[in-house]
């Protein structure tokens, strides 16, 4: 059936109904989906601008308006946006807040807007405004997570061979960051243990590495150089990295180069204990979800102090309270995790909820943290490079005996995920995805 304007208007009754000016509709597709189109005027603020619905879908709905003068703000032409730089390229706050149309047109590709002021055309493509006339975000990086309990993932989905990275670089990178973005972890094979550089030379084929009070690149040994039950040989509970940063690592890395007792025979394996366990955080969270939403609430809404100042001259603690879980309403799910009951401070009173709840959906999570069939225990193995995503797996290891040298570093999760993006996707729908 072919609607007309005056049909959708009056099958659109609600409180999203925009009010119509001058009756314009216009009638196109976008990705094979018939569009309408009409002028509006915003219930909340009386801007002028264009609404859409999309009436192949039921039950359709006007979306928002998009004002005129967030269309003329987002012109995506030559001379708006910078082509080398990708930037904005003129002063948005010098047009004239009233700017409108003189003419629209439309067709197959997108929509065309002839403006009032300075005789510019914008042209829009359908797939830059559809998810905005939906009121929606494009979002970016959208590929679902894999989860993973006591057995790990399958081998064949997530190694990687050291010597595919001189093959073809971008492609092993795309694999490597792809798997660490939908698995969560990856291990590179086959990496020379003989110095620690052919491991930094891989960690910086992903990004930066960066820099924090304990340096960069490490390469150490057990020696307490540090004041951090990382660099001794005690057992070390499942954590994530950084929780007293406002902006934790994304990615951490891990390769044990050699494991031995000093003065006698070589041992190996896991004669000399320092087993790894690597827990799905995101896993556990969706488990807490559904077996306590209450308690999964409270977790996901109290923000909690985080610090590190066991180092001369260093105290470090994040520029806000955030919470143990990082969950995305909108989106449906979790961001983030930050859990080292250690470098946890102190939980303070007079929040929405009492302290007592906090520590009660504080116990919950543990106790799912420290379910069998969630935690994946392994060795490390000399040659074996451990990537993992620290917004979302928990960490760990059992105590050891000998001496282990361990290199590897931390990345900075902005920087992990522009390259995932680059590595995976061509240039064009990059930019589609990142500009808009
Ligand atoms: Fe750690
Ligand atoms: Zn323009």
């Amino acid at each position: 059936m072919r609607l007309n304007s005056q049909s959708i208007r009056h099958m659109s009754a609600g409180k999203k109904t925009p009010q119509f000016a001058k009756g314009a509709g216009i009638w196109t597709s976008a990705k094979g989906a018939p569009v309408a189109i009409d002028q509006a005027i915003n219930q909340a603020d009386k801007s002028r601008g264009l609404a859409f619905a999309i009436t192949n879908e039921k039950p359709y709905r006007w979306g928002e308006v998009l004002p005129y003068f967030w269309l003329r703000d987002n012109c995506r032409c030559g001379t708006c946006i910078n082509q080398d730089t990708r930037q904005r390229n003129f002063d948005t706050f010098e047009l004239p807040e009233d700017i409108g149309p003189v003419r629209i047109t439309t067709n197959e590709a997108g929509l065309e807007i002839e403006w009032s002021h300075g005789s510019h055309i914008s042209f829009y493509r359908w797939d830059f405004l559809e998810s905005y006339m939906k009121g929606a975000r494009p979002e970016p990086d959208d590929v679902p997570f894999v989860y993973f309990g006591s057995e790990g993932h399958a081998n064949s989905s997530i190694e990687i061979e050291y010597a595919e990275f001189f093959k073809d670089e971008t492609h092993a990178v795309g694999r490597l960051t792809d798997r660490i973005k939908r698995n969560g972890y990856a291990v590179v094979i086959g990496v020379p243990t003989e110095s620690a550089k052919p491991t930094e030379d891989l960690l910086r084929k992903i990004g930066p590495i960066r820099e924090t009070h304990y340096g960069g690149f490490y390469d150490f040994t057990a020696d307490m150089k540090y004041a951090d039950t990382a660099y001794t040989n005690i057992p070390l509970a499942l954590h994530t990295d950084n929780t007293y940063f406002t902006d934790p690592s994304g990615v951490q890395a891990f390769h044990l180069l050699s494991h031995t007792v000093a003065g006698s025979v070589k041992g190996s394996g896991s004669d000399l204990g320092g087993q790894s366990s690597l827990l799905d955080g995101f896993y556990a969270a969706h488990i807490m979800k559904e077996e306590a939403p209450d308690l999964f609430e409270v977790l996901a809404n109290v923000g909690v102090p985080y610090h590190a100042s066991g180092n001369k001259g260093i105290a470090i603690s994040p520029d806000e309270l955030y919470p143990v879980l990082e969950y995305n309403t909108e989106r449906n799910i979790m961001h983030r995790i930050r859990w080292n009951n250690d470098d946890r401070g102190v939980v303070f009173p007079g929040g929405k909820y009492s302290i007592m709840q906090w520590y009660k959906a504080a116990a919950k999570w543990r106790e799912i943290l420290a379910r069998k069939e969630l935690v994946y225990w392994f060795q490390l193995k000399p040659g074996n490079l451990l990537l993992f995503n620290n917004y979302r797996l928990l960490h760990g290891r059992s105590a050891f005996v000998g001496i282990r040298r361990i290199c590897g570093g931390y990345i900075n999760y902005d920087d992990f995920i522009s390259r995932w993006r680059n590595t995976n996707y061509p240039r064009d729908q990059v930019l589609k995805q990142v500009t808009g």
